[in-house]
């Protein structure tokens, strides 16, 4: 018995931390449904979209696939050729036998480097198809959904989602998935080569079996946990960051910066601990697959080295100095994978987490669709008419009650109305960017939700208080992406009255537009989305306090080209200078989501009702400013 001390003590260390570990695996998980942490989605479900994804890759996979079987050849082979060399080492051999030896090792080596070079290299152009697959079908998704759906979205979010977690996926079909499947093969291979080779040592290896999944077990599900922390918190931090870098001269201006440093700091600190606990775990996982080798290593020269000596082990089995060497060897083959399994998976948690928000979003389905009858409609003459027509943002709070009124083709109607009573609203719903929850909004007689999205908005041209222009040219901004002769271009831009300063730019229509088009006055935006509405040809044109905040300079200006578009389609205007829609056909005047009154300007001005208070004191404060 006392031989066997040594076997005792590595058992016993062994022991130890396996019940440490087991206790505080047992004390996490309770700690952990109390914080609610659970991911909603299941692996296979995961896996099984992912999949989908990889599928039209096959032919990529099954030839990385082949490349793969010749490393995992040469890891399974190697041992037994330096085993067989040992062998010859050991006893008499001529040195022209142990330079071929090393010269086929040297070979088998060149080879399996090559197919693991090209295996790489395979994978990483399969999986930058599949990451551009991904972020497109993405962004694409992303652009469908309704208004309402992104509202509720931060923009960094969906900013993370695109670059960040797509990228995990990518890193997972790349080198995650397939070393995962090396790993898995070598590990079984070199189990069986060892199976073969020497019973009573491999079942001494074995032992080791149920401490590998164990450690395992509890490492998944603390690293799973420092991941999930560490994605939240640099989804938050960008987040944080893609909102205040964009109100930065507000943060600025109020003198915020302090304030906003604090929250920042709070931020960067959480995702700072999160990284250290990510750290933290996998620092103790690797000793501990380190420490488990050690001890194999320990009984392997303890157990062989005995077998040896004694010239039989207790199984009756020859020990050869050869079975050692190469058991040696396939020790560190067999722990080695396993390690880094346990590496990869972390990187796996990594991209399932990423793959579960990815999916989360993909999962939003778009509110506004069209129904399955839809039909295209390619001519909008431009009547509309509102029948009774509810809506609310919030369930319960309406914010149109009952509203009912009729547009002629070619008309021009005017909204007027305080804020926040409607106006934008009514506009918005026109061009479904919201759904109606009552009534029904008709364009040339038909129920808007029975026509094609897409053609619909085709045919609407809406122009809003603030222009958003995209960083890129004029004439990118003008035209987004259609194909638009210049010359036509510039007809437009004489329309609007916008040519007259492009003209000045140095590069005319190239010239740079800075992000959100910043090197612009607000006038010149809006002269310039006028253009963009213009060019596109709409058959209804929807204009939103366009005229609200603009320079006096380009005044003139914006009302002459308003006059001028008047008289191209239908047009919704909702204007703060009633002086602005005197000419218009029907001036709908509004109170809280209702319509309080209705008629041309004279016809309101008559009625001395609401529209005749606004119009006079207007009129009286523009009278008093010209004094
Ligand atoms: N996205 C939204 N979510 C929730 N409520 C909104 C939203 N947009 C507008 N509202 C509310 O709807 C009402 C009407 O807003 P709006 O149509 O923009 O008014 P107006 O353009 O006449 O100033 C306001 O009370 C506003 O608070
Ligand atoms: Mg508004």
């Amino acid at each position: 018995m006392r031989e066997y001390y040594p076997l005792i003590v590595v058992g016993a260390v062994i022991g130890f931390f396996s019940i440490v570990f087991s206790i505080a695996y047992a004390l996490i998980k309770n700690k952990k449904e109390a914080i609610g942490f659970d991911r909603n989605m299941k692996d296979g479900e995961i896996v099984r979209r992912l999949l989908a994804y990889a599928k039209p890759h096959w032919k990529s996979f099954v030839f990385a696939g082949l490349c793969m079987a010749f490393s995992i050849a040469y890891d399974i082979a190697s041992p037994l050729l330096i085993g067989y060399i040992e062998e010859i080492v050991s006893g008499e051999f001529e040195l022209a036998q142990l330079f071929m030896l090393v010269g086929v090792y040297a070979a088998i080596l060149v080879v399996s480097l090559v197919s693991s070079y090209v295996q790489a290299i395979t994978l990483q152009k399969t999986g930058q198809r599949i990451l551009s697959t991904l972020r497109e079908d993405l962004f694409s998704h992303i652009e469908g959904l309704s208004h309402a759906q992104l509202n509720l979205i931060p923009v960094g979010k969906l900013v993370t989602r695109v670059t960040n977690d797509t990228n995990a996926i990518s890193m997972m079909f790349t080198n995650i998935l397939v070393n995962l499947i090396k790993n898995v093969f070598v590990v079984l291979g070199v189990l069986v080569a060892m199976f073969i080779l020497n019973l009573e040592l491999t079942l001494m290896v074995l032992c080791f079996a149920p401490f590998i999944v164990l450690f395992t077990l509890i490492f998944r599900k603390f690293s799973r946990r420092a991941y999930r922390k560490v994605k939240d918190g640099t989804t938050d931090i960008n987040t944080f960051l893609s909102e205040n870098l964009s109100g930065m001269k507000i943060t600025q201006i109020f003198n915020r910066q302090q304030r906003k440093m604090q929250e920042f700091e709070k931020k960067n600190k959480t995702l700072a601990s999160a990284k250290h606990q990510q750290i933290f775990v996998f620092g103790i996982f690797r000793p501990l697959v380190y420490m488990l080798y050690i001890a194999s290593v320990l009984c392997l020269l303890f157990l062989g080295g005995k077998g040896y000596l004694d010239g039989a082990s207790f199984l009756g089995n020859a020990i050869s100095s050869a079975t050692i060497v190469t058991f040696y060897m396939y020790l560190s083959k067999f722990f080695n994978p396993i390690q880094s399994l346990a590496e990869q998976f972390n990187w796996l948690q990594s991209a399932f987490a990423s793959a579960e928000k990815i999916f989360t979003v993909f999962d939003l389905q778009p509110e506004v669709v069209d129904e399955p009858d839809a039909i295209e409609l390619p001519e909008v003459r431009g009547e509309i008419e509102f029948k009774d027509v509810w809506f609310s943002y919030i369930p319960g709070e309406w914010v149109l009650k009952g509203v009912s009124f009729h547009v002629n083709a070619r008309d021009t109607v005017a909204f007027v109305g305080s804020t926040g009573s409607g106006k934008t609203t009514i506009l918005s719903l026109i061009c479904r960017n919201y759904d109606i929850q009552k009534g029904s909004i008709l364009i040339d007689g038909i129920d808007i939700k029975h026509i094609k999205i897409s053609s619909l908005r085709r045919n609407f041209g809406q122009m809003l208080q603030d222009v958003f222009l995209f960083s890129g040219t004029i004439r990118s901004n003008i035209v987004l992406r259609d194909d638009i002769p210049d010359d036509e271009i510039m007809r437009v831009c004489d329309y609007v009255n916008a040519s007259s300063f492009i003209n000045k730019l140095e590069k005319g229509l190239d010239e740079e537009v800075r992000e959100r088009g910043n090197n612009f006055s607000a006038g010149q935006r809006q002269l310039l989305s006028f253009a963009r509405t213009i060019v596109h040809k709409p058959s209804v044109m929807i204009l939103d306090e366009a005229t609200a905040n603009i320079d006096t300079e380009t005044e003139v200006l914006i009302q002459d080209s308003l006059e001028k578009m008047m008289n191209i389609g239908t047009m919704l205007i909702v204007a703060h200078r009633l002086s602005t829609i005197r000419n218009a056909d029907k001036i709908i005047v509004l109170s809280h989501g209702e319509i309080i009154e209705e008629g041309t300007h004279h016809e309101l001005l008559e009625k001395k009702g609401r529209y005749y208070r606004l119009y006079t004191l207007q009129a009286h404060r523009e009278q008093l400013q010209n004094a």
